[in-house]
């Protein structure tokens, strides 16, 4: 057993939180089984609208009477959904993109924390994690620029630490590039008190994401992903400043780093990715991933993946206590 200050403040058996993906990413079957093996499953509510989460959180109720939690990005909150969440009594509320990005997280927390849940607030620089100690968030996740999907400028083994000064008592989980017991041993070396897992839970058989996408990921080794800033022009959607990690691929290679050329044929270049979405081509399609790729060989059971990183973690870290002599 690994027993940190985060299973406490989330009422949780292992401090592992699978990242709520959005709406596409993630589903009933994926954080119910989190949750069911003891850790944190977190359904994305980025574009679910209110009847589909009230249903899912009702589908990961018949799956497991554990902790779960729900998530949103905030300069993309949809009111509905959230109201919805909050009246079903959703144990934990996830937030990313806060004031940092002109939204109100304190609010938000006041609203959760008043339906009786606890918070927790991805932050990506110290500016973000401040604001989320002002706006009293109950734990705080830490992402380094290694995240697929949406990222942050710094690397993990700077920020964790700095925020792991910043956050106090609170909590501080790690994210990015973390996929196996290795990783979360480093991080709790580092000062955390836990793990915050979105890729290696998209190679496992209750994601609901394409068999393509899985098997890319199992493919990928190190430096397979790139940060760019291609992908929201291509979607046509606003993250200001955030760049997106993604597997390298054909589209990456014809577009990287040519995005003014890239904003003038984007419809064209979008109908292309709707194509490569038809003829299942990954060579075409955008695969968010994070550096973690390169270490995931398998496709395996969400649940048996918590169980796992815990046990590697605790094999670790008494090994490693084994260097400490005199
Ligand atoms: C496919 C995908 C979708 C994501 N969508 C969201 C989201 O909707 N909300 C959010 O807070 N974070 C989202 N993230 C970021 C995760 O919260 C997390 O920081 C990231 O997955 C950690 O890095 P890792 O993928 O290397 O484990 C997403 C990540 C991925 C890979």
């Amino acid at each position: 057993m690994i027993r940190t200050r985060a299973c406490e403040v989330l009422r949780i058996e292992h401090p592992i939180v699978q990242a709520g993906m959005s709406r596409w990413n993630t589903g009933a079957e994926l954080v119910g089984a989190v949750s069911a093996a003891g850790g944190l499953g977190v359904l994305g509510c980025l574009d679910r609208p209110a009847d589909e989460a009230v249903a899912e959180i009702r589908r990961i109720r018949e799956r497991t009477d554990r902790p779960f939690g729900v998530n949103f990005v905030l300069h993309r909150r949809d009111e509905e959904t959230f109201a919805a969440c909050l009246a079903e009594r959703v144990p934990v509320f996830s937030f990313f993109r806060g004031d940092a990005a002109g939204h109100d997280l304190t609010a938000a927390v006041a609203r959760a924390h008043d339906a009786g849940a606890v918070t927790i607030h991805q932050v990506t620089t110290l500016h973000e994690a401040e604001q989320a100690v002002t706006a009293g968030v109950d734990a705080i996740v830490a992402q380094g620029r290694e995240a697929g999907g949406h990222m942050g400028p710094i690397a993990l083994s700077s920020l964790l630490p700095a925020v792991v000064g910043i956050a106090g008592e609170r909590p501080v989980l790690a994210a990015g590039g973390i996929v196996d017991g290795r990783g979360l041993a480093a991080a709790l070396c580092l000062g955390a008190a836990g793990a915050l897992m979105g890729t290696r839970f998209l190679a496992t058989p209750e994601a609901p994401i394409t068999p393509s996408w899985q098997q890319a990921i199992l493919a990928a080794g190190p430096g397979a992903t790139v940060a760019s800033g291609i992908f929201d022009l291509i979607w046509g959607e606003e993250w200001p400043g955030v760049q997106v990690r993604a597997l390298r691929n054909r589209l990456t290679a014809e577009w990287v780093g040519r995005d003014a050329e890239l904003a003038g044929v984007r419809e064209e270049v979008l109908a292309g990715v709707q194509r490569a979405e038809q003829a299942n081509d990954p060579e075409g399609l955008i695969l968010l991933a994070g550096e973690g790729a390169a270490l995931i060989d398998a496709i395996r059971p969400a649940g048996e993946v918590v169980r796992d990183v815990i046990g590697e973690a605790e094999r670790i870290l008494r090994a490693v206590n084994a260097y400490v002599v005199g």
